[in-house]
C-alpha cells in the first residue's frame, strides 16, 4: 500500500492505472486550457495569514451545506463516466462520501444508474441534471430521483453546447470505450483496470441508455449533448425545473453577478460558482478570482458555493475565507477513484480535511464558521484587474 500525504500522490497512481481516454477526459479543458490552468494557479496567488499563540484546541471543520450536516463543506461533485474511472466508480464514490459524511453528487451522465447507486449507499445523495430539450425524460430523472431519495438537486446551468477538448475527440472518447487499435494497445497495459471492469456490467451511461427517446449514438456524450441539449434555455425554463423539485436546488455554473442575481430571484437554495472546471468557456477567468464580485452581489441573500481548481485543503479553505459556504471537488476525487476505488476516494477527503483544519489552525481559527477573509493576504487588484469592457 503506497503512502498518500497529497493529493498529487493520487494523480500519479490514478494516471498508471486508468486507460489513457478516461485519464484525458478527466484531465482536460476546452480549446487551450487556459481558463483550467488559471483555476489552480489563481488559488496560489491568495495568501494565507500566520497567527501564533490562539488557541487550537477543539477544532472542528463539520459544517452546514443547503441544511445539511457536513463533516466538512465539501461535496463530491458530479462527474461524467465515473464508472470508467474504476468499475462501479460511482457506488463507491458514493460509499467514501456517506461515510466520510459529506455529499455525493451522482451525475446525470453517470455509468450506474440512479437505482444502482440508491441501492448500494444507506444515506441520501444529491442528483444533477442538465437542461435537456425533452421534458417527458426530465420529468422522468425528477421522479427517479424523487424515488430514490435524493437530498438535493443540482442543476448544470452552463453546459446548452459542449466546450470542445481536443484529445477526447483525439481518443474517440466513449463509454463503453470503443476497440481501436490505440485503445485496445493502452488497454493492455491497464490490466488490474480491465480485469475489474469485465466483472461489473455496468458500463453503459446507466441512466440514459434504455431511458431517453431518440438517442442515436448511446455511447458517446458528444453527441448526446448535440441532439439532447437546450440551446434554447431562458430563465423561465431554469425556473420550471426549480418548481418541478420540491427540495433544496443548487444552479451550478455560475460565474457572473448578473447570472447570481437571476439564480437568485427564480428561488435557487445555491449557487456553484463554476466554471466547469475549465471545460466550457476557455478565456473565462477563474471560479476563484469571480467569487468576490459574486459574494458582493448576492453572498447575504443565497448559499454560495464554489468549484474548479481544489485540489488541497488550503484551496478550501480560501475559498470559505472569501465566503463561499460549501466547495465541490471533482478531478480531487476522480484521482482517487482512479488509484484505488472506494479506499482512494476515502484518502482523497482525509488528505484534503487534514489539510484544511491544520491551516485553519495556523491561521488561528478553529471552527468553519470562524473564517472570514482577514486570514487572506491578497494582491490589491485580485478581484479587480478585469473589468467588462464597456
Ligand atoms: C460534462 O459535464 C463534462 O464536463 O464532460
Amino acid at each position: 500500500m503506497p503512502v498518500i500525504t497529497e493529493i498529487a500522490d493520487l494523480k500519479r497512481i490514478y494516471k498508471r492505472r486508468v486507460p489513457k481516454m478516461f485519464y484525458d477526459y478527466a484531465e482536460s479543458g476546452s480549446w487551450t486550457e487556459t481558463t483550467f490552468r488559471e483555476n489552480t494557479t489563481d488559488f496560489d496567488l491568495l495568501k494565507l495569514r500566520q497567527r501564533i499563540a490562539v488557541d487550537m484546541t477543539g477544532r472542528s471543520t463539520a459544517s452546514r451545506m443547503v441544511g445539511q450536516e457536513v463533516s466538512m463543506p465539501v461535496a463530491l461533485a458530479p462527474v461524467g463516466l465515473t464508472g470508467m474511472q474504476h468499475a462501479d466508480g460511482e457506488i463507491k464514490a458514493a460509499r467514501a462520501a456517506e461515510k466520510f459524511g459529506v455529499p455525493f453528487t451522482l451525475s446525470t451522465m453517470s455509468i450506474c444508474s440512479i437505482e444502482d447507486v440508491a441501492e448500494n449507499t444507506e444515506k441520501p445523495f444529491w442528483f444533477q441534471v442538465y437542461t435537456l430539450k425533452d421534458d417527458d425524460f426530465m420529468k422522468r430523472l425528477f421522479a427517479r430521483a424523487k424515488d430514490a431519495k435524493c437530498s438535493a438537486l443540482v442543476i448544470t446551468v452552463d453546459l446548452q453546447v459542449m466546450g470542445q477538448r481536443h484529445k477526447d475527440i483525439k481518443n474517440g472518447l466513449s463509454a463503453p470505450p470503443k476497440l481501436t487499435p490505440a485503445s485496445v494497445a493502452n488497454m493492455m497495459t491497464k490490466v488490474p483496470w480491465g480485469l475489474e471492469m469485465l466483472q461489473t456490467k455496468r458500463r453503459f451511461f446507466g441512466n440514459i441508455v434504455g431511458h431517453a427517446k431518440g438517442v442515436s449514438d448511446g455511447s458517446s456524450l458528444s453527441s448526446w449533448v448535440a441532439e439532447a441539449f437546450d440551446q434554447a434555455l431562458d430563465w423561465e425554463r431554469i425556473k420550471q425545473f426549480r418548481d418541478w423539485w420540491d427540495g433544496p436546488v443548487i444552479l451550478k455554473g455560475i460565474l457572473d453577478p448578473e447570472d447570481a442575481k437571476k439564480a437568485l430571484s427564480v428561488g435557487a437554495d445555491a449557487i456553484v460558482v463554476s466554471n466547469h472546471g475549465g471545460r466550457q468557456l476557455d478565456g473565462a477567468l477563474s471560479s476563484i478570482r469571480m467569487l468576490p464580485q459574486i459574494m458582493d452581489a448576492v453572498g447575504d441573500k443565497i448559499e454560495v458555493h464554489l468549484d474548479s481548481g481544489i485540489r488541497s485543503g488550503q484551496d478550501i479553505l480560501k475559498a470559505l475565507a472569501l465566503g463561499a459556504q460549501g466547495t465541490m471537488v471533482g478531478r480531487a476525487f476522480v484521482y482517487g477513484l482512479g488509484a484505488m476505488g472506494e479506499k482512494g476516494v476515502t484518502e482523497a477527503l482525509t488528505v484534503m480535511q487534514t489539510e484544511l483544519d491544520r491551516s485553519m489552525a495556523l491561521c488561528g481559527r478553529r471552527r468553519i464558521e470562524d473564517l472570514d477573509p482577514s486570514i487572506l493576504l491578497m494582491p490589491d487588484d485580485f478581484a479587480t484587474r478585469w473589468k467588462t469592457a464597456v
